[in-house]
């Protein structure tokens, strides 16, 4: 089995060849700059510059893996949620390569890509505890099986990267904010401020990030002029803030799901490396397993796209031409596609 996965959703533009051995035959992913300027993703840009590089994108990639069309089993696209101009560029594109290459065309959830990435990259089998943290969601799931998702909490404002690339702007480091933040907070001093970790005396999964958001901004303001040192204090004490909060959570989590005894982190955030040093040692000590995709795949990209398709297709999901792009499209609701395959 050899699979084609498309990831258009975002600012991303991927394309990669994935084995039922769990090879990555091929992998491309084109991010776009174009959006620098204006200091965030322009979803009209995004769309048009998906429609540009996609074509060539996927010559390129099969040329990497030194395959042709035929050897193809099926395509897989990203058809939901995220911008929904770039999400019609890349499932429409899909769904022309497979009708006329004759191959079945699997729409994949982007959400899900990054909940099975972990299964391409490691020996991991059902349950698993999963906390996704990516531009648009911060959740924690219980993965019990592929399409069969059970949400325990998510934010009831930002996003964990949204609030990165937000507190980045504020500090005026550049874009894109998550991996810069990151890089000057490597050189602050974590403990010079003290910022709130919000709803972590709650006795639930939630999350909450305006609060710890509107703490830094006016710390910035007391601060102002910042000094570069500042910046880095800055940001490696919000950086702090954020993984206490998401260890505070995952841990809330395990208490009330004990069955569960493996952790799984994904989706842009779980690229960060002091995060994911927190989250290790936080599982080391509960004697829980911990797996993280490698850093590259955890930001968007094809291959786990890919990879949710061979899942899906394996279990008999059936091609679905006639799928529509969803701009929004919660895990929750995977069991109730009409391809719904309850294992
Ligand atoms: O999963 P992803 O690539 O796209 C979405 O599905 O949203 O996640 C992108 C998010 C952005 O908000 C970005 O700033 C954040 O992940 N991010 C990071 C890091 N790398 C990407 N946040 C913190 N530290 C990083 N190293
Ligand atoms: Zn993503």
């Amino acid at each position: 089995m050899i699979i084609l996965g498309i990831e258009t959703s975002c600012d991303e533009t991927s394309v990669a060849l994935v084995t039922a051995e769990k090879k990555i035959l091929a992998h491309r992913v084109l991010s776009q700059m174009d959006h620098e300027s204006f200091g965030g993703v322009v979803p009209e840009l995004a769309a048009r510059a998906h429609l540009q590089a996609l074509e060539s994108l996927c010559a390129q990639t099969l040329q990497d893996a030194q395959i042709g069309f035929d050897q193809i089993t099926a395509v897989a696209a990203t058809c939901g949620p995220g911008l929904i101009g770039g999400l019609i560029v890349g499932a429409t594109f899909g769904k022309a390569l497979a009708y006329y290459h004759e191959k079945p065309f699997i729409p994949v959830n982007h959400l899900e890509g990054h909940a099975l990435t972990a299964r391409l990259t490691n020996d991991l089998e059902f349950p698993y505890l999963l906390l996704l943290v990516s531009g648009g969601h911060c959740q924690i799931l219980a993965v019990e099986n592929v399409g069969c998702y059970k949400l325990l909490g998510t934010s009831l404002d930002d996003a964990v990267g949204e609030t990165f690339d937000k507190v980045a702007k504020m500090l005026e480091l550049p874009y894109p904010g998550g991996p810069s933040l990151e890089k000057a907070a490597q050189k602050g001093h974590p403990d010079r401020f003290l910022f709130p970790r919000p709803l972590t005396h709650q006795n639930n999964c939630s999350f909450s990030f305006s609060g710890l958001k509107t703490a830094v901004r006016y710390q910035i303001e007391k601060s102002m002029p910042l000094d570069p040192q500042d910046v880095e204090d800055i940001a490696a004490s919000f950086q702090k803030a954020v993984a206490d909060i998401l260890i505070n959570r995952v841990e809330n989590a395990f208490k009330m799901n004990s069955h569960l005894k493996t952790f799984v982190m994904a989706g842009g955030v779980a690229s960060n490396a002091y995060i994911r040093g927190k989250m290790e040692d936080f599982c080391q000590t509960q004697n829980i397993r911990f797996v993280v995709p490698p850093q590259n795949l955890c930001t968007d990209n094809g291959a786990m796209i890919a990879w949710a398709g061979l899942e899906k297709l394996r279990l008999g999901y059936e091609s679905d031409l006639n799928f529509s792009p969803r701009p929004r499209w919660p895990l929750e609701e995977l069991k109730l596609g009409r391809n719904s395959f309850n294992v």
